[in-house]
């Protein structure tokens, strides 16, 4: 009868007969689906798996040496770390329409990721981290879009791959159990849901290394305060937004003009509904104080208390 072990014993025998002597290719994002397929190939093929990692610059705080410390360095793993910032950035010079950024942030992706893929031999294989819910989620895609979602395992159908998808019988919550046998630490195998534009929707407007560092580092705070608050795994999801609105403060004795920072906090099942997560005044309180202290051209912090419909969860 099913078991994670189980699965991971038959998926590692059917994975290494399909690919035999040939080599397997893997965008990894360091998001929990990317992560927990990269997982379980490497143990299925050891040095025949090697993975892209595209940083776009738009990442979170410690993010990108994050993912390259427990795939490169811990699971041993051949990753390709591309650092394409500079790339997405003068792609997103002077573009402030968001479906315009994600159009932009999901093109360059896959040039990135073309790029490198070019540079390698004999790779037949990709694998991707599709779900069973993103297979039915997929036949049942309403006729409106609301935003062009990005995320890495998009990649252009034009390419000459095979591919594996060792996880389209799951869902998430099993994707996790997996993650966790396979000894991914469990920031990651819990990790939010986080978008593949990044920070870049995030940033309201035009996309300025200045503002992706006010978001970064406020990002940091207030994930540094849910978890000190224990709250990390009752939220769905938590980050700040710069809204890109300059308002009058006081500091000391002189008059402050800069930037106000949002909070957005919401409780989810699957991110297709939410509501505003009820965080205690008290952790409210001390992520504000931190946020204007600790973050330059910070002078306003404001809570987001609208649920889904009608705001989305990301601003843009
Ligand atoms: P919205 O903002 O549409 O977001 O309410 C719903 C969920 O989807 C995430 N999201 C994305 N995920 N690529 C992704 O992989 C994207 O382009 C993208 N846009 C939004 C969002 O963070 C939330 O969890």
């Amino acid at each position: 009868d099913w078991s994670i072990e189980n699965f991971i014993e038959m998926e590692i025998e059917k994975i290494q007969e399909k690919v035999g002597d040939s080599n397997v290719l893997c965008a990894l994002s360091g998001g929990v689906d990317s992560s927990v397929v990269a997982a379980l190939i490497h143990k299925a093929i050891g040095d025949q798996l090697t993975c892209i990692f595209v940083d776009h610059g738009l990442l979170r705080k410690n993010e990108a040496d994050d993912v390259m410390k427990v795939f490169a360095d811990d699971f041993n793993m051949n990753i390709i770390k591309v650092d394409a910032k500079d790339r997405f950035l003068s792609k997103l010079k002077g573009i402030d329409d968001p479906e315009k950024k994600r159009k932009i942030i999901g093109n360059e992706f896959i040039y990135v990721f073309d790029d490198e893929a070019a540079k390698l031999e004999n790779m037949d294989f990709l694998a991707q981290g599709t779900l069973y819910t993103d297979i039915i989620e997929s036949g049942t895609e309403t006729a409106q879009t609301i935003k062009s979602h990005h995320n890495v395992g998009g990649l252009p159908e034009n390419m000459q791959f095979e591919l594996i998808e060792p996880l389209n019988t799951l869902f998430k919550d099993e994707v996790r159990e997996l993650g966790s046998q396979l000894g991914i630490p469990d920031r990651i195998v819990w990790r939010q849901p986080f978008p593949g534009p990044g920070l870049a929707i995030r940033v309201l407007g035009e996309v300025t290394e200045d503002k992706l560092k006010i978001v970064r580092e406020s990002d940091a705070i207030l994930r540094e305060e849910i978890a000190a608050a224990g709250l990390d795994r009752d939220i769905w999801q938590y980050f700040t937004v710069l809204p890109n609105i300059m308002s009058v403060g006081v500091m000391g004795d002189a008059r402050t003009y800069d930037h106000t920072i949002g909070i957005r906090a919401v409780t989810s099942i699957d991110g297709m509904t939410s509501d505003w997560a009820r965080i205690p005044w008290d952790v409210l309180e001390r992520v504000s104080t931190r946020l204007v202290n600790d973050v330059e051209h910070i002078n306003r912090v404001v809570y987001d208390v609208t649920s889904k419909p009608p705001a989305t969860i990301e601003w843009e």
